[in-house]
Formats: C-alpha cells, sequence, structure tokens
C-alpha cells in the first residue's frame, strides 16, 4: 500500500512573495523533491498572516481533503514568523518525531537549525508539516522526511496492515 499515489498541496508563506516582490523558488524545489509521491493539486503563495493561514490550511483538509500539506517560510523568530502558531491551532495532534527529526538532522548542518519552530501534525486525515523557508534548508527538512512519508500517508488513508510486516529495509 505504500506505493501508493497522494495529493499534496504546498503553502508558502511570504509577505514579500505574496505581494509579487520575490519569487518562491522553495516552493518550486518543494515541488520537484515530492513528484515520487504523487501529485501537487493545490499551491499558494499566501502573507504570513494568521487568519489567512489557517483558513488555507482548514480549506486543503477540510474541504479538498489533501493527503499532506508542506507549509515554506515563517518559522522562525521574527514577528511575522507566524506559521507554527496557525497550524498549532488547528492540528489535531503533532507528530513530534518528524519535528524533533528534521531539527536534529539539519543540526549537523547549521547551529541556526534550532531557531525553527517547525511542527508537523495531523488534522483529520492530512498531514500538515511546517518547512522553514529558504529553499536549501526547506530542502535539507523535507529529505529528513521523505524515507518516511510513504508510510504515514498510508496509514493516515487507513491502510490497516500490520507495521512490523510492511516494515522493509529503508534508507535514510
Ligand atoms: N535547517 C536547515 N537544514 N538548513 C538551514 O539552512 N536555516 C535555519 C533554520 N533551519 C536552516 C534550517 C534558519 S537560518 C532559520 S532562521 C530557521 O530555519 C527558520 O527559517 P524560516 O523563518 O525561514 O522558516
Amino acid at each position: 500500500m505504500d506505493g501508493e499515489s497522494f495529493s499534496i498541496g504546498i503553502l508558502t508563506l511570504s509577505d514579500k512573495g505574496a505581494r509579487g516582490e520575490r519569487e518562491d523558488t522553495s516552493g518550486a524545489r518543494i515541488s520537484e523533491m515530492v513528484q515520487p509521491l504523487g501529485q501537487v493539486a493545490r499551491y499558494q503563495v499566501i502573507p504570513d498572516d494568521i487568519e489567512t493561514i489557517t483558513l488555507t490550511l482548514c480549506r486543503w483538509t477540510d474541504e479538498v481533503g489533501l493527503d499532506l500539506i508542506l507549509t515554506t517560510g515563517g518559522t522562525g523568530l521574527t514577528p511575522r514568523d507566524l506559521t507554527p502558531q496557525a497550524t498549532a491551532t488547528i492540528l489535531d495532534y503533532e507528530i513530534p518525531g518528524m519535528a524533533e527529526a528534521m531539527r536534529a538532522a539539519s543540526l549537523q548542518k547549521t547551529p541556526h537549525a534550532m531557531l525553527s519552530r517547525a511542527l508537523a501534525g495531523v488534522r483529520g486525515r492530512t498531514l500538515i508539516v511546517n518547512l522553514p523557508g529558504s529553499p536549501k534548508a526547506a530542502k535539507e527538512n523535507l529529505e529528513v522526511l521523505m524515507p518516511a512519508l510513504p508510510h504515514a500517508l498510508a496509514k493516515l488513508k487507513g491502510d490497516p496492515s500490520d507495521c512490523a510486516i510492511s516494515d522493509e529495509p529503508v534508507t535514510l
């Protein structure tokens, strides 16, 4: 069941991007990386505004029913970095291990990795993951998750199979 195709949304949070003042190279990078997982069914660049972020996430989960939403940007420390706060209000539950894994691996590359407050979690049957904003950081964080995503998404879609039986060796 892990060979399934999933519907994916990429949500870029950037005040400058939303005003058309900055090209969204992170969204493009993420889109390339998720090709093996399925189709990018929704893509949008919106401002760093809590209400707009929560509304879009709720629409993409509750109405569109996407399997996976990857946000990029707004996970840091400035007053306009609001993505984790917005995401926290709409998640049913967090998956701390995903965020921990991203930060642990990223710390091997830069001490600034500890500044990302990215969350991962589930709303309904949709997996939502925050990635940092730069194309390099988005790529480095997403590549940590890629080996576990097919199994995570299949489980959320209701794959009832025993994890131990489907536990094939995974390349990290
Ligand atoms: N993680 C990785 N792997 N590589 C990076 O270059 N940059 C960090 C961090 N995580 C980085 C990273 C930096 S500099 C910041 S400020 C935070 O992510 C938050 O980024 P954001 O505000 O663009 O979301």
